[in-house]
Order: C-alpha cells, then sequence, then structure tokens
C-alpha cells in the first residue's frame, strides 16, 4: 500500500529523554497536542529507540521545537542511536535549566514541553506516549500573549517524508478574523 506520507508535512520536535545517567535526544514528527486543559501531549516512539526504554523507565520526557536554522544538527541526533553515541556531548547541544520535571530542555529550542507520562498505548511498530505537560518554556522575546508561534521570529522545521524538509513562507500567512 502506498501513499500513507500523505498527511505530511509536520512539525519535527527533539523529544528529549533521561535514565540512569543517561539523556538522549531524538527528532519525532509523529506527535502533536490533544487537549488544551490540561495539556496533553502525545508522541509516537518505535520499540526500537533507546529513547523508548529511557521513557518508559522514567516516565518523563521533554518535547523541544527548534528553528529551521538547526535542521543540519536534528538529522543528525536523527541518525544515529543514545545506545552508542553521547548525542549531547557529540553535537555539542547546550541543556537550559527544567522547571517541573528532571528532562532535558534544549537551550536553543524556541519553546520545550515537560511532560510526565500518562499513558502508554500500544500503536504497531510504535507505541504511542501520552504526555501530561507540566510545564511550558518559551524563548525570550517571542511571548507576545497569542500562544502560537511567531513565524516573523522563528521557522519550525515540517517534515514532508523521504528524508525531504521545508518551512513556512510567512507570505501565505492568514488569519480570519
Ligand atoms: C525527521 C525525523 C523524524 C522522526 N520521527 C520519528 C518518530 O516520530 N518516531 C520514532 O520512533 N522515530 C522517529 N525518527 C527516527 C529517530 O529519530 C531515530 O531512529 C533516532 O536515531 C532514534 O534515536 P535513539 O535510538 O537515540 O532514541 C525520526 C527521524 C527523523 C530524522
Amino acid at each position: 500500500m502506498t501513499g500513507f506520507y500523505q498527511f505530511y508535512p509536520n512539525v519535527v520536535t527533539l523529544i528529549g529523554s533521561r535514565h540512569g545517567g543517561r539523556t538522549n535526544l531524538m527528532p519525532a514528527v509523529w506527535q502533536t497536542g490533544i487537549s488544551k486543559n490540561p495539556m496533553v501531549y502525545i508522541v509516537s516512539i518505535s520499540q526500537k529507540r533507546f529513547t523508548h526504554g529511557l521513557i518508559k523507565a522514567s516516565g518523563v520526557f521533554s518535547a523541544n521545537f527548534v528553528d529551521f536554522r538547526y535542521l543540519r544538527t536534528v538529522v543528525r541526533l536523527g541518525g544515529c542511536s543514545g545506545r552508542d553515541v553521547d548525542k549531547i556531548r557529540e553535537f555539542g547541544i547546550e541543556l537550559g535549566q527544567h522547571i517541573q520535571l528532571d528532562v532535558p530542555i534544549v537551550k536553543l529550542a524556541y519553546a520545550s514541553f515537560e511532560c510526565s507520562v500518562q499513558e502508554i498505548i500500544p500503536s504497531g511498530d510504535h507505541d504511542l506516549f501520552v504526555g501530561r505537560i507540566a510545564h511550558v518554556h518559551e524563548a525570550e522575546g517571542l511571548k507576545g500573549g497569542s500562544e502560537t508561534i511567531d513565524c516573523s521570529a522563528v521557522k519550525p522545521i515540517l517534515y514532508l517524508g523521504k528524508d525531504t524538509y521545508l518551512t513556512v513562507d510567512t507570505g501565505s500567512l492568514i488569519t480570519t478574523e
């Protein structure tokens, strides 16, 4: 069967995990928010990922949203496993301060979520991690009270499948009220 990836493009996030002295990051595109009150965020992670075991063991994870200009680093983070490489050290990723949960916060991210695992739902070759958001980090200068990405200041990384990426064109912005 073909055509599965017709639901792309999706935003890419960096999922952060930490357990037993290991801290790790992996890109994930199968992710979204599913509840606002309470804030709930889900990400689908293959059982094969090192990240999967770390989150299962710790019960917490972070989701970090980074600008398109960091695409190369994101691709490199997705090209190897934390099982074999200390990716934080190898790629020189600076971590910031977490607030509520012991999860890695990517300093250059324009936003990060701290999540505690509410439920893990088996869903084929991936498991769905349902995360209750305990804290939202937003980069300084981006808070306009609008709750949405300020696309004049940051460009989200969008994934189209087949190792192809794009970002937004602010010329196409329309606000319908
Ligand atoms: C753009 C992109 C999106 C990805 N999305 C997912 C995803 O949603 N779920 C998943 O399990 N793996 C996804 N991957 C694959 C993992 O990021 C990759 O296998 C990574 O090396 C796993 O790292 P780990 O073993 O350190 O956890 C994605 C990779 C890339 C490059």
